[in-house]
């Protein structure tokens, strides 16, 4: 893949969208600080100097159904690359990444903030961007922001950053880690499924999961290709495939 570096630009997955329009596969947009990052369902994530702001353009034939398996892959490969240097980071359903907040003796504040959820603190996003239709996906994007050296004071609430839990760390390193999982996974859906499952903070939790026509509440008991989650609610088992979710206990 092709690197494309940035001091600053808005965001990189605007960036990578045009290249990938364009017809560009398989390159990388980098940026040090992003002055309009976005993250899922509209809402800004801050990007300043010293993250991974990084949008990959893959390679875009397969089926659209399987596009969420991508978005696990890109949390699977983040956790990876944090496990490499010492943080014990895990996934939320569907992609984010969290260190869980026991070691500093507190919950974290409550509120509507879902980066605010209790026992965990945010350390990572993922916001995947395709077109097409079912069964031709034209381009297909992935946009990770992992919070790397960032002081504690400059994140936002409900934030960590690998240099908060473990000290500065190469950030280079870190992206390639990454990257090289990210394309090794997205080859082998069995092994994203299985290893999302072991990284996972959300199965055997309660939760409420959000999916804009209804509100899910019951526990999370697995996940399932290509990456739907399983909740047991009161009602029987029900599969999500998509939506915002909290964990509740
Ligand atoms: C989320 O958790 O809501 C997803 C956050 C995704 C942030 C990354 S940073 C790199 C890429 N460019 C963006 O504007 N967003 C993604």
């Amino acid at each position: 893949y092709t690197v494309e570096y940035h001091d600053s630009i808005g965001s990189t997955n605007d960036r990578a969208r045009e290249l990938a329009a364009d017809g560009d596969r398989d390159v990388v947009v980098v940026a040090d600080e992003q002055t309009g990052g976005r993250g899922r369902l509209e809402r800004s994530w801050d990007s300043p100097p010293g993250g991974i702001w990084a949008s990959t353009v893959l390679d875009p034939s397969l089926p659209a159904a399987h596009v969420p398996l991508v978005t696990l892959a890109a949390g699977v490969a983040v956790v990876d690359a944090c496990r490499a240097v010492g943080v014990d980071a895990t996934l939320k359903w569907p992609n984010d990444v969290l260190v869980d907040d026991d070691s500093e003796g507190g919950d974290v504040d409550e509120g509507d903030d879902p980066a605010d959820d209790r026992g965990g603190r945010k350390l990572s996003g993922i916001l995947t961007e395709m077109e097409g239709e079912a069964d031709r996906v034209s381009w297909l994007l992935v946009g990770i922001g992992l919070n790397v050296n960032i002081a504690g004071d400059a994140l936002p609430a409900g934030a960590t950053s690998l240099q908060e839990q473990v000290g500065a760390v190469d950030r280079r390193a870190v992206l390639q880690t990454i990257l090289e999982s990210l394309s090794t996974l997205v080859a082998d859906p069995d092994t994203v499924i299985e290893q999302w499952r072991a990284y996972s903070s959300t199965l055997g939790r309660t939760v409420r999961v959000d999916t804009g026509r209804e509100q899910i509440e019951g526990e999370a008991v697995d996940v399932q290709f290509p990456g739907a989650l399983v909740v047991d609610t009161d009602s029987g088992e029900q599969i999500v495939h998509a939506g915002d979710c909290e964990h509740l206990r």
